[in-house]
């Protein structure tokens, strides 16, 4: 059996694999990370589920979806991350599960400090700056230094806890939307539960192409989705918190759906999208066949080395997203250091190369454009890329 390692440039594995999914001829998209493309199979389950559920309608799902059938799907999901089935719940996006997770932790008082860092997800800024008001804490914000480096990262945190010592909750990104970087999450999930201090863990864009252990993390609270790494369709996300802590939150909008010893209270309430989650089985069955985090990743981090061994050599183009394998996974993001608008080059290399890119800001590493490789890309799309660097890299 090849180890993933090996499988990450057998083309031959990945042609068959690229095979079953659908593709734009017009254009090479590198931009995987907003979310993956469904394979054919799966959207042949959804296609199914969607004209079971139209055509039973409430019946199917009260009779049976709502009492067995999401609780076998649960199941699934829960053998996939590794955890207890009652310490998860489905939410419809990451973005709900980590605002679940924010706005009804009861643990904070006036006075009590939060923290965010640059590199954390915009939406859940938002949401721990919200908190400022809704619970009068003071809301703390790091700006990790560029290049980045496992040390500074990790003392990044050390020092915030040092210098802030009413800290209680903190959001902690595992894998950070804007270049892609790892965070060293172990080391700083310890180092917050030594200071006492409550971890929100994003792993939107960790779960199915890095290994999520979140025992061995240490981490009790995180929100995840299913639409980027695990390949199901839109509009699915993931609330764990760990069995022991769930007393941390209060029911959602007071909700009275499910008891406040149910995770499943920690879920806005609302409609699901219940044919995209029983499509689920087959999304897992896939992911599985394929080899898991483990298959995906190597493939992702082995194309991302491709154009970055590359790029590192051309003149007036920075590489953010540094070669420390602690650090990286397939997401890495490139500055034209000559240029003023990343924006523009974005836009240039989707015009006069047909590569689709997105243009990233926010973060104190400054302006880029994140390049993110999926399961469909071929070394030929990434040497695409390298010649459009090369030709506007001047
Ligand atoms: C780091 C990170 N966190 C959270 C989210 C939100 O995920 P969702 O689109 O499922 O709400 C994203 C989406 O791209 C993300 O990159």
């Amino acid at each position: 059996m090849p180890t993933p390692f090996e499988l990450a440039s057998d083309e031959a594995f990945w042609a068959d694999i690229a095979r079953r999914y659908p593709r734009d001829p017009q254009v090479i998209n590198l931009d995987n990370g907003y979310f993956g493309r469904m394979s054919q199979g799966v959207v042949e389950a959804y296609k199914q589920a969607i004209d079971q559920v139209n055509c039973s309608n409430a019946v199917h799902v009260r009779e049976l979806f709502d009492t067995r059938e999401s609780l076998a799907i649960r199941q699934q999901l829960a053998e996939l991350m590794g955890l207890p089935a009652d310490e998860l719940a489905f939410a419809r996006s990451a973005s709900e599960a980590l605002f679940s997770l924010i706005r009804n932790y009861n643990r904070l008082q006036p006075g009590d400090q939060v923290l965010i860092s640059d590199l954390d997800y915009h939406a859940v800024q938002d949401a721990f700056r919200w908190l400022a008001k809704a619970r009068g804490v003071e809301v703390i914000e790091i700006r990790h230094a560029h290049p980045a480096s496992h040390d500074a990262l990790v003392s990044a945190y050390t020092d915030a806890f040092v210098a802030h010592p009413r800290l209680r909750l903190m959001a902690l990104t595992h894998v950070t939307h804007r270049t892609g970087l790892i965070m060293p999450v172990k080391a700083i999930a310890q180092a917050a539960r030594a200071q006492g201090i409550d971890v929100v863990f994003d792993g939107a864009h960790s779960l199915g192409q890095l290994e999520v252990d979140l025992a061995d993390i240490g981490i009790d609270f995180a929100g995840f989705n299913l639409q980027k790494w695990i390949g199901a369709p839109l509009s699915l996300g993931v609330i764990h918190v760990r069995r022991e802590r769930l007393q941390a939150f209060d029911p959602d909008m007071g909700s009275q759906s499910y008891p406040a010893d149910d995770i499943r209270c920690l879920s806005p309430y609302g409609t699901p999208n219940v044919p995209a989650l029983m499509a689920l089985p087959e999304v897992f069955a896939e992911h599985a066949a394929i080899g898991g985090w483990a298959v995906k990743g190597a493939r992702l981090r082995y194309l991302r080395d491709l154009w970055v061994g590359e790029a590192r050599q051309l003149p007036n183009l920075e590489v953010l997203t540094p070669d420390d394998p602690r650090l990286y996974c397939g997401i890495t993001s490139l500055r034209f250091t000559q240029a003023a608008d990343q924006g523009a080059m974005a836009a240039r290399l989707l015009n006069e190369f047909g590569i689709f890119t997105v243009a990233r800001s926010g973060s104190a590493c400054g302006p880029c454009i994140r390049v993110t490789p999926g399961l469909n890309t071929s070394v030929a799309d990434i040497q695409a890329l390298v010649a459009a660097l090369k030709q506007l890299a001047g």
